[in-house]
C-alpha cells in the first residue's frame, strides 16, 4: 500500500519521507517547462513541486492545465531547487478532471492579480486562491482557539436559539421568519407555525445569562442575524458571534477578561498560523504600498501595550479638546449623549492613543436595557473596545441585576416585559453581579487577517442584496 499524504503532512516530514513512495492528491496551480507542476491541495499555501519523469502521452500532457485535478504517485527527493527542500519524481499521474483552457480564462483560477469584487463573485471557487485559502485556514484557527481558552478557563459552551420572539439589543431590524404563505391567509400570526411572531435571532445573551446563572462560566458561539441597512466593509447582515457570560463579575474583571481573551487569540494565531499570515504580510506589502504599517506589526502592537482604558464622558472631552486645538472637523458634531460614529472611534484608535481603546460608562439613553445603571442615574456599565481600522469588535456590560431597576428600565425603553418574564424572573431567584461581552467573530478575523472587506473573511457572506450560493 502506498501511504497518502497531505502536501503539508509530506513537507513537514521533509528528510524523514526522502527515498519513499508515497501519494498526493491537488489542484495544478501552474505548469513550467513542461516538466515541472506546481501542486496545492489547500492543507497549505505551500506548493509541492513534482517532476514529469518521462515523457508524457500527447493526449495527457494536453490536460495538464491550470485547476486540473490530479493523483501523483511518486518518489520523494531532496530538491536541487532552493525554494523547496523536497519534491516528488512522479511515477503514475491520474487525471481526475481537466479544465477547459476557454472556461478557465474566465476564472479567477488564471493565475493573475483579481479584484477582490471579481473574486467574490466567483465564491465558489474562491477557496483555491491563496489569498482566501490562507483567510479561511485562519478563520478555523481562531474558532479552534476560541474554543480552546474558553475550554481551559472552566467555561461552558452554551447553544442558545436562533429562533426568538425577542430584540435582545432593541435597536435595528430583525429578520421575520414564518411559515405563512401571505397570498392565501390574512396576517393572523396566532396561526403561524409558533403561534406567534418570531424571528432569527440577533444575540444569544439573554439565555446565556439565565445559564450563567446557574452554571458560573458560559459562552455562547453561534450565528446572529441582523437585518440592517448598513452597506459598509464592515458589516454582515449574517454575523457569527462569541458571547461569554460570567456570574459574580463586575465590569472591571470584564474587560480583564476581554483583553486577555483578545490577547491570547492574537498570540496563538502568530504562533500556529506564521506561514499563512507571512504570505498576507507580503501580500499587502507588495499590493498596499500607500499602507505604511504591516500586518505582523500591527498584530504584534496589539500584545505589546495594555489596551487604553477611558470612561465615555472622558472620551467627549478629549474629542471636543482635539477640535478645538487641532482645528479638526467631525462630520457628525460632538455632544454629550450621542453614540460615538466611526469616525469619533478612527480618531481615538489610530490617531489619538494609536492602541487598543477601551470606552466605558455609555450614556443610558443609547444603550440597550440590560445594561447596569451607575449611580449617577445617567450613565450605564457598558464598554466597547475599539481596535485600529476595524472599530468596535467587543461590545459588552455590567447587567442589570436587580429586579426593580431593571422593570424600571425595560418600561423605559419600550421592551416588552411580557415577553422577557422569564428573564426577569432569574432576578428573583437569587440573583447576582453578573457581566458579559459580545465579540464580533468576522471583525475579528478582519482585523487578523488585515482584509479590507468583512465579505473577505467569510466563506459566504450574506449583505443587503445579496444571499447568492
Ligand atoms: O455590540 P453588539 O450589538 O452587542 C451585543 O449583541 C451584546 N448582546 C453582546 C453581549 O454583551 N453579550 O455586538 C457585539 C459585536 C460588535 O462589537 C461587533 O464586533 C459585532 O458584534 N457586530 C457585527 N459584526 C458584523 N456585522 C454586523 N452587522 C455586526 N454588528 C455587530
Ligand atoms: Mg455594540
Amino acid at each position: 500500500m502506498i501511504k497518502k499524504y497531505s502536501i503539508k503532512e509530506l513537507l513537514n516530514k521533509g528528510k524523514d519521507v526522502i527515498n519513499k513512495k508515497v501519494l498526493v492528491e491537488g489542484w495544478i496551480r501552474s505548469f513550467r517547462y513542461s516538466i515541472f507542476i506546481i501542486l496545492n491541495d489547500g492543507s497549505t499555501i505551500k506548493n509541492l513541486q513534482i517532476i514529469l519523469s518521462k515523457k508524457l502521452e500527447k493526449k495527457i500532457y494536453k490536460k495538464i492545465t491550470i485547476g486540473t485535478s490530479i493523483q501523483v504517485i511518486g518518489t520523494v527527493i531532496k530538491s536541487i531547487g532552493k525554494k523547496q527542500y523536497i519534491e516528488l519524481l512522479s511515477s503514475d499521474i491520474t487525471i481526475y478532471e481537466s479544465v477547459n483552457s476557454s472556461i478557465l480564462q474566465k476564472s479567477i483560477l488564471q493565475p493573475k492579480k483579481h479584484s477582490f469584487e471579481k473574486i467574490r463573485e466567483q465564491a465558489h471557487l474562491r477557496f483555491r486562491t491563496n489569498i482566501f485559502s490562507c483567510v479561511m485556514r485562519i478563520r478555523h484557527h481562531i474558532a479552534f482557539c476560541i474554543h480552546k481558552y474558553f475550554h481551559i478557563n472552566d467555561f461552558f459552551y452554551i447553544h442558545t436559539p436562533i429562533i426568538t420572539t425577542l430584540n435582545c439589543e432593541g435597536s435595528g431590524k430583525m429578520f421575520q421568519i414564518t411559515t405563512m404563505d401571505f397570498k392565501k391567509n390574512p396576517i393572523d400570526f396566532t396561526k403561524d407555525f409558533f403561534k406567534c411572531k418570531t424571528y432569527l435571532s440577533v444575540s444569544g445573551q439573554l439565555e446565556a445569562e439565565t445559564a450563567a446563572l446557574g452554571l458560573g462560566k458560559v459562552y455562547t458561539f453561534g450565528p446572529v442575524f441582523r437585518a440592517e441597512n448598513s452597506n459598509t466593509s464592515r458589516h454582515l447582515s449574517e454575523f457569527w458571534m462569541i458571547e461569554p457570560e460570567i456570574a459574580f463579575y463586575n465590569l472591571e474583571e470584564n474587560i480583564n477578561l476581554a483583553e486577555d481573551f483578545l490577547k491570547f487569540i492574537i498570540k496563538y494565531i502568530l504562533n500556529k498560523n506564521i506561514e499563512d499570515l507571512f504570505f498576507l504580510n507580503e501580500y499587502f506589502k507588495k499590493w498596499n504600498k500607500n499602507d505604511k504599517k504591516y500586518l505582523l506589526d500591527k498584530l504584534y502592537l496589539i500584545l505589546k501595550f495594555p489596551f487604553k482604558r477611558i470612561s465615555y464622558t472622558e472620551a467627549i472631552k478629549i474629542l471636543l479638546k482635539e477640535e478645538k486645538n487641532k482645528n479638526i472637523k467631525f462630520f457628525h458634531p460632538i455632544i454629550w449623549g450621542m453614540d460615538l460614529q466611526s469616525e469619533h472611534e478612527q480618531y481615538l484608535v489610530n490617531k489619538y492613543f494609536k492602541i487598543p481603546v477601551i470606552i466605558f460608562d455609555y450614556p443610558s439613553c443609547i444603550k440597550a436595557f440590560y445594561m447596569r445603571i451607575n449611580n449617577d442615574g445617567k450613565t450605564v456599565r457598558a464598554m466597547d473596545i475599539l481596535f485600529p481600522e476595524i472599530g468596535e469588535i467587543i461590545g459588552g456590560s455590567q447587567r442589570e441585576e436587580r429586579y426593580e431597576i431593571l422593570l424600571q428600565r425595560i418600561k423605559d425603553t419600550n421592551t416588552d416585559k411580557n415577553k422577557l418574564w422569564w428573564y426577569l424572573d432569574t432576578r428573583r431567584f437569587g440573583s447576582v453581579p453578573h457581566s458579559g461581552f459580545g465579540l464580533g467573530f468576522d471583525r475579528l478575523v478582519q482585523f487578523i487577517t488585515g482584509m479590507n472587506n468583512i465579505r473577505d473573511v467569510i466563506p459566504f457572506p450574506r449583505t443587503p442584496n445579496n444571499a447568492e450560493f
